[in-house]
């Protein structure tokens, strides 16, 4: 499974390093990354900010098999909104919530999850 990204300080990029998966951003893709399904990655800021995530899914949702958020629990019922409105608004389902760039253990939660979606 390829996974998709966007982050904004590099907490996202460092995360998607560490699955050792294909992985591309959203801001730089070539069209044969977007040939085959993916999981898409997004960190957690005002809309105006993480809009580059929603125009990439207005154009590729088809192709998104979920939805993994990144943000700071610091923020209460914030947490991880981003991911959860995008998949909302996608009707994608969202696999997954960490913090920051993530631990070994959501590393591993999330090899787990992606080897069971075909
Ligand atoms: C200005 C700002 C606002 C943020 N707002 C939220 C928030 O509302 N909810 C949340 O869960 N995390 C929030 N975060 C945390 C980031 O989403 C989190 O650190 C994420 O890992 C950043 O990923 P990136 O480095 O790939 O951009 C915020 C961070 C900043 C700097």
């Amino acid at each position: 499974m390829k996974i998709a990204y966007f982050s904004v300080t590099g907490q996202v990029r460092r995360f998607v390093k560490k699955l050792d998966l294909p992985s591309f951003e959203i801001t730089d893709f070539s069209q044969s990354d977007v040939d085959d399904s993916f999981i898409l990655v997004v960190p957690t800021y005002e809309p105006d900010i993480t809009y580059p995530a929603d125009e990439f899914l207005e154009d590729y949702s088809d192709k998104c098999r979920g939805i993994l958020g990144s943000g700071n629990r610091n923020f209460g019922d914030e947490f991880v909104y981003t991911a959860k409105d995008l998949a909302k608004k996608y009707n994608l389902p969202m696999l997954y919530s960490f913090e920051f760039n993530g631990t070994q253990e959501d590393v591993a939660n999330v090899l787990e999850i992606i080897t069971k979606i075909k």
